[in-house]
């Protein structure tokens, strides 16, 4: 059975904070909002079911804790011997995430891979990953003396925009990446062109069955072989899809691509890797600041984590902008402008 530590729940109005459990079965929504089933271990009162709901906002209100054990019929042991992830395995872990991120994307552009899926919230590095080893190789030229082609595309795209961009990155040497480019995954003709383009045999043919003025202009053909590799980059969680429809589908398209989920729910991760990429000494590399005002930052933001509208790298680098705009108001400015209202 997993465990699992609630930083933040409610069972019978009663605060649960940072507490472990054996875990039943995951975040699901009733009439009262989101919870968690959790198994009775006489920590929260007498003459409780075996199975408790706990009340939470979201999935990110509990974690998994690794190496959970033992002692079936002692529950208070079996909380008291959970292994608790130290700062520096979790560390460890999120590093080792990102590197696998360099990894899978250099096989990508290599052609060793071709397809992959990036998915992690928001404003973590998933773009900036990818991104960094497209410039290195285009730059480097390294890919067995054949030019890498590469091209980005963000926000949406038509099956037909699709359609010729596959075509136009349709060589051996071609890298698409299709960055927060969510419409593509959600719509019934973008993904059938994908799974013609990504199949796994060796010929990976896509057509286009309707008359086109603009592919006959264009002079694209209504069909071709696609050789190229594809990367996807989403905050979709593909496995967390609520709708059945749209988890059958995206599930043809998983089951063609590598699967990389940088797994940085928890607040904790997300502060982790902030400070993470801080530590390298990158994320900060502009602003010239002494090592206490970067204190200063994450002290700010470990202290506002509830209040600040995301936790993200991209949140980081904000209130450095307003650290280095007013040295004396920077709080004042990133409480109007980064945080939700106090209730
Ligand atoms: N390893 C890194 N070193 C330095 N800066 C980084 C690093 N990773 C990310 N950043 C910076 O953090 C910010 C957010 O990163 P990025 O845009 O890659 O996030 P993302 O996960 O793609 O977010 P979204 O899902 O919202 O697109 C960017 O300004 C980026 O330059
Ligand atoms: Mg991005």
């Amino acid at each position: 059975m997993s465990a699992i530590r609630i930083l933040r729940g409610v069972y019978r109005g009663k605060t649960i904070k940072n507490q472990c459990f054996t875990l039943v079965s995951g975040f699901q929504t009733g009439p009262k909002g989101g919870y968690v089933t959790i198994a009775n271990n006489g920590s929260l009162g007498k003459n409780l079911p075996d199975n408790i709901r706990v009340l939470v906002d979201a999935i990110s209100d509990y974690e998994m804790v690794n190496g959970d054990t033992v002692e079936q019929n002692k529950p208070a042991a079996r909380v008291a011997a959970f292994v608790v992830e130290t700062e520096e395995q979790a560390m460890t872990r999120i590093r080792e995430r990102f590197e696998i991120l360099t990894e899978m994307s250099k096989a990508c552009i290599g052609g060793d891979i071709r397809a992959m899926i990036v998915s992690g919230p928001p404003g973590v590095g998933k773009s900036h990953g990818v991104e960094q080893e497209i410039e290195k190789a285009t730059l480097f030229d390294k890919i067995a003396g054949k030019r890498l082609r590469a091209e980005v595309v963000k926000g949406s795209a038509t099956p037909i925009g699709l359609y010729q961009a596959l075509y136009k990155y349709s060589d051996p040497n071609c890298v698409l990446v299709f960055d927060d480019c969510d419409s593509i995954l959600l719509d019934d003709v973008c993904l059938n062109l994908l799974k013609g383009a990504l199949d796994s045999g060796k010929k990976r043919k896509i057509s286009w069955l309707s008359e086109s003025s603009t592919l006959r202009r264009e002079g694209i053909p209504d069909s071709f072989d696609f050789k190229g590799s594809v990367i996807f980059i989403t905050n979709l969680k593909f496995d967390k899809m609520k709708s059945q429809k749209l988890r059958d589908h995206l599930d043809a398209l998983q089951s063609r691509c590598h699967y990389l989920d940088l797994t940085l729910d928890t607040m904790r991760d997300k502060i982790l890797r902030i400070k993470q990429i801080a530590k390298d000494g990158v994320l900060f590399a502009d602003y010239d600041f002494e090592p206490e005002t970067q204190d200063t930052i994450f002290e700010f933001m470990e202290k506002n984590q509830d209040r600040l509208r995301e936790m993200s790298l991209r949140m980081a680098l904000k209130i450095a902008d307003l650290r280095k705009l007013s040295p004396d108001n920077w709080r004042r400015l990133a409480e109007t402008t980064c945080m939700k209202a106090a209730d």
